[in-house]
C-alpha cells in the first residue's frame, strides 16, 4: 500500500471520536458539517459502513426546521472557543446556530454509488435529512426566491477570514456581550489565524442571532452581515443535482421535480453573476447591493455545477492560470500579489486540498482535464511533501494551520485513487 494512503487512513482513525471525525485534535474537537461530508467521501473508498456513520452522526444535530448546524458538540471539550455556552441554541445535542456549505448531498450520492444496489434502506433517512436541509436553504436563506443563497455569518462560508468579507464584515460592530476568549491561537501560530478584530465581529453576530432565539426570519431582519454567496450557491446547486439524481433513483418523482425547479433557479441566478471584466463570478452584498469584487477562489467554484459556454470557461480558466503562475502549490484562495493576499493566513491566500477537489471536479466537468490533472498532481505533491496539514502556503509549499487534518487526508485518498 502507498504509505501516504496508509497514513491518511491512520489520520482518519486517530480523529475518530465514535462514529464521527473531528477535523483535527484540540483545535477543532467536535464534528464540523462540511468537514464530515468530505471525510465521508474518503471513508467511502474503503469502509462504506463508517462513511454512512459519519453522516448519520452529523444529522443527529439537525434542527426541526431542516438546518444542519456547522458544529455538533457531541462531547464536551475545553480546547475550543466558542463552545455551546456561547451559542445557547438549547438543543438536546448541543450545536452551533449557523450552517456550512452543503456538501452533504454530494457525499451522499458518492456513498450510494460506492455501496451499490441494496443500500436504499440506509440511504433513505439521510436523503430525507438532505432534502429538508435543501429546502431550508431556499426558504431561510433566499426568502425572496432569487436563486442565490445568503450567508449571515462568515463562518457559514467555511472561508472564515476571506478577503471576500472585508467590506461586509467591516460594518459589523466589534462590541460583544460575550467575552472573546480565543483558544485557537494557543494551538496554531496567530499569524495563520483570523485577527482578534475579526473574532470580535464573528462573536457580535453570534450574540445578535442568539438574541433572535435563532429564528431564521428574525435573524434575516437583524443581520448586519448578509451576502448572497457564489461559492455556497455553486455547492448547493451541485448538491441539488445529486439530490435530484437520488430522488429519481428512489422513485421520489415529486421531490425530483421540486429539486429540479430549484436547481434551474440557481443556475440562472449564478449565470447572472458572471463578470467578464473580472473573468470571475461574484457574490452580492445584500446590505449595500454591491458586487463583492474581492479576488478569491469563490469566483471559480461555479465550474463545479455549471456547464459553461466555451467563451466563459476559457476566460475563467485563463484567469486561474494567471493566479497559479509560479506558485509551488495551486490554487490560491486569494489572487497572489494583491493587497489583501497573505499566503499563510488561513483563507487569505493559502491553498486548501478540499477547494482543489471542488475545482478539479469542476474543471473536469467543463472539459479541462489537463488543467484538472495538473491541479490534482500539485495537491498530491504538496501533501506528500509536507504531510496532511490543514492548508498550504502556495509560495513555499509549507504545510500550515492544524496538522493531521481529516479533510486533507480524505482529499488525498480521493484524489490519489
Ligand atoms: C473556527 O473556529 O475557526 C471555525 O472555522 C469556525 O467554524
Amino acid at each position: 500500500m502507498n504509505t501516504h494512503t496508509d497514513q491518511a487512513k491512520r489520520i482518519l482513525a486517530a480523529n475518530d471520536r465514535g462514529g464521527y471525525t473531528v477535523p483535527t485534535d484540540r483545535l477543532y474537537p467536535f464534528q464540523w458539517n462540511w468537514d464530515s461530508a468530505f471525510v465521508a467521501m474518503g471513508f467511502a473508498l474503503y469502509d462504506i459502513d463508517r462513511a454512512y456513520r459519519e453522516l448519520e452522526r452529523l444529522v443527529e444535530g439537525q434542527w426541526a426546521d431542516g438546518m444542519i448546524p456547522h458544529i455538533v458538540f457531541h462531547a464536551p471539550s475545553e480546547t475550543y472557543f466558542p463552545g455551546p455556552n456561547v451559542w445557547r441554541t438549547n438543543h438536546t445535542i448541543p450545536t452551533s446556530g449557523i450552517t456550512q456549505p452543503p456538501v452533504f448531498a454530494i457525499a451522499l450520492r458518492k456513498l450510494h454509488e460506492a455501496a451499490g444496489k441494496g443500500a436504499e434502506e440506509r440511504i433513505l433517512p439521510l436523503y430525507e435529512a438532505a432534502l429538508k436541509w435543501h429546502r431550508w436553504w431556499y426558504s431561510a436563506r433566499d426568502p425572496e426566491g432569487t436563486g442565490l443563497v445568503a450567508l449571515l455569518h462568515p463562518w457559514e462560508s467555511g472561508s472564515d477570514n476571506s478577503p471576500a468579507w472585508d467590506i461586509a464584515l467591516a460594518r459589523v460592530p466589534t462590541t460583544t456581550d460575550t467575552p472573546v476568549v480565543r483558544k485557537d491561537t494557543g494551538h496554531v501560530d496567530a499569524d495563520m489565524r483570523p485577527r482578534d478584530e475579526d473574532y470580535r465581529r464573528f462573536i457580535h453576530l453570534v450574540d445578535t442571532y442568539a438574541a433572535c432565539g435563532w429564528d431564521p426570519a428574525k435573524q434575516w431582519e437583524k443581520a448586519s452581515f448578509k451576502v448572497a454567496e457564489i461559492q455556497t450557491t455553486a455547492i448547493l446547486l451541485k448538491a441539488g443535482e445529486d439530490l435530484e439524481h437520488l430522488a429519481r433513483l428512489l422513485g421520489r418523482t415529486e421531490d425530483a421535480i421540486e429539486i429540479a425547479a430549484l436547481n434551474d433557479r440557481s443556475r440562472r441566478a449564478m449565470m447572472a453573476q458572471w463578470r467578464p471584466d473580472l473573468a470571475r463570478f461574484v457574490s452580492r452584498d445584500l446590505i449595500s447591493g454591491d458586487d463583492v469584487e474581492a479576488a478569491t477562489q469563490a469566483g471559480f467554484i461555479p465550474l463545479l455545477s455549471l456547464d459553461l459556454d466555451r467563451q466563459v470557461a476559457e476566460a475563467l480558466v485563463s484567469e486561474m492560470k494567471v493566479w497559479s503562475k509560479d506558485l509551488k502549490v495551486a490554487f490560491p484562495t486569494t489572487k497572489p500579489g494583491i493587497a489583501s493576499w497573505e499566503p499563510k493566513r488561513y483563507w487569505r491566500g493559502p491553498a486548501w486540498a478540499i477547494i482543489n477537489w471542488l475545482l478539479i471536479d469542476g474543471l473536469k466537468r467543463n472539459g479541462y482535464t489537463d488543467v484538472a490533472e495538473e491541479l490534482r498532481q500539485s495537491t498530491i505533491a504538496a501533501i506528500e511533501t509536507e504531510g496532511f496539514a490543514e492548508y498550504f502556503d502556495p509560495v513555499t509549499g509549507q504545510g500550515c494551520g492544524g496538522l493531521g487534518f481529516s479533510w486533507t487526508a480524505a482529499a488525498y485518498l480521493w484524489l490519489e485513487r
